[in-house]
């Protein structure tokens, strides 16, 4: 790495920054519609929309309103839509029945949701429990009251082949169970769904930052998930998720939070072979809204930053709940 002119005064980075069309000649990352997922409420008997507050601008959405918002997603060129099922509190129980039931929110939205896009966006489903559990966790319970790594992996086959045979292009397993992608391939494979793709969840941290998704789900979860999702602490774990997940079977893998953890995000996209994802969660919506509803920063620059930042981490997607909202910027 050198130039002839290495030092100031005949060096002056600032000469590459002279103009707004100088700059972006030079940007070295850039945010694409393409390269954005859009995650998707939708709640079981809803009429109309129903606000989520922790997240100003998300709603749960009806059928007809997740019909339009997947539509809207197609016209603004978007890379995809990730769905999360909203059931009936009286449909949960204890090992998550609604979760496999094709008749189950999730899978009836799928359902919907393909015969609007058909093919022109990548339809992808949450595959977790915690969304159909009395108890908010992300797998079945033993005896003792935790969480059942090996009974859970049979569960979250079966939600594979449910929500396959619903339409779902790609599944996104987020339960950090040990195993779970070779299970749900396997699932999937045995099946005949062989080109339905798994979107790992590999290095999923135990986040504070998950608070306003848990009433957009409206959660059952009391204590937390730490006994399955990952220490903040270690970044080297994460590795070690990665290489079980693409030994595994993973087709693509994800980082989750985002803003705290961009250094995984590194790390993992220079080892993956696969394409990488990171998901800006409800949290890190929730607190950038709220500094911008204060006046404390410039909300519409702040999305692109941090979509940018994801970028340059080495991001290849990025689940955001502003995909739409970006997106229609960006092609302005
Ligand atoms: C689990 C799941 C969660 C999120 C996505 N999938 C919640 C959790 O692990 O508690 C969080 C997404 C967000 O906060 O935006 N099904």
């Amino acid at each position: 790495m050198s130039s002839t002119y290495g030092a100031y005064p005949a060096a002056r980075p600032r000469r590459l920054r002279t103009t707004a069309a100088m700059r972006r000649m030079v940007a070295e990352h850039r945010v694409h519609p393409s390269d954005l997922i859009l995650p998707v409420f939708v709640r079981e008997g809803a009429a109309e929309p129903v606000p989520v507050s922790s997240m100003p601008g998300v709603v749960q959405h009806s059928r007809e309103s997740l019909k339009k918002a997947a539509a809207e997603a197609v016209a603004l060129g978007l890379g995809g839509i990730m769905i999360f099922g909203v059931p009936e509190d009286a449909k949960k129980d204890a090992v998550g029945t609604a979760g496999t039931d094709p008749e189950g929110i999730l899978q009836v939205a799928l359902r919907d949701v393909r015969s609007e896009v058909g093919d022109d966006l990548v339809v992808m489903s949450d595959l977790c429990l915690d969304e159909y559990t009395d108890h908010g966790h992300c797998g079945v319970l033993d005896g003792e009251g935790r969480v059942d790594n090996d009974a859970t992996l049979e569960r979250y086959a079966e939600m594979a082949r449910v929500q396959a045979g619903a339409g779902a292009h790609v599944v996104g397993p987020s339960g950090m169970m040990d195993g779970q992608i070779a299970h749900i391939r396997s699932a999937l494979d045995g099946a005949g769904f062989t080109d339905v793709a798994v979107f790992a969840y590999t290095a999923k941290y135990s986040s504070a930052f998950f608070g306003p998704f848990r009433e957009a789900i409206g959660s059952s979860l009391t204590g937390d998930r730490k006994t399955y999702q990952q220490d903040p602490a270690n970044g080297r774990e994460a590795l070690r998720e990665l290489a079980l997940d693409l030994a595994e079977g993973a087709d693509m893998v994800m980082v989750k939070p985002g803003m705290p953890y961009l250094d995984v995000l590194k790390e993992v996209s220079e080892r993956a072979d696969v394409p990488v994802g990171a998901y800006q969660i409800s949290g890190e919506y929730a607190m950038i809204e709220a500094a911008a509803e204060k006046g404390l920063i410039d909300r519409d620059a702040a999305i692109i930053e941090t979509l940018t930042g994801f970028k340059r981490a080495g991001a290849r997607m990025i689940l955001t709940y502003w995909a739409s909202e970006a997106a229609s910027r960006l092609l302005r």
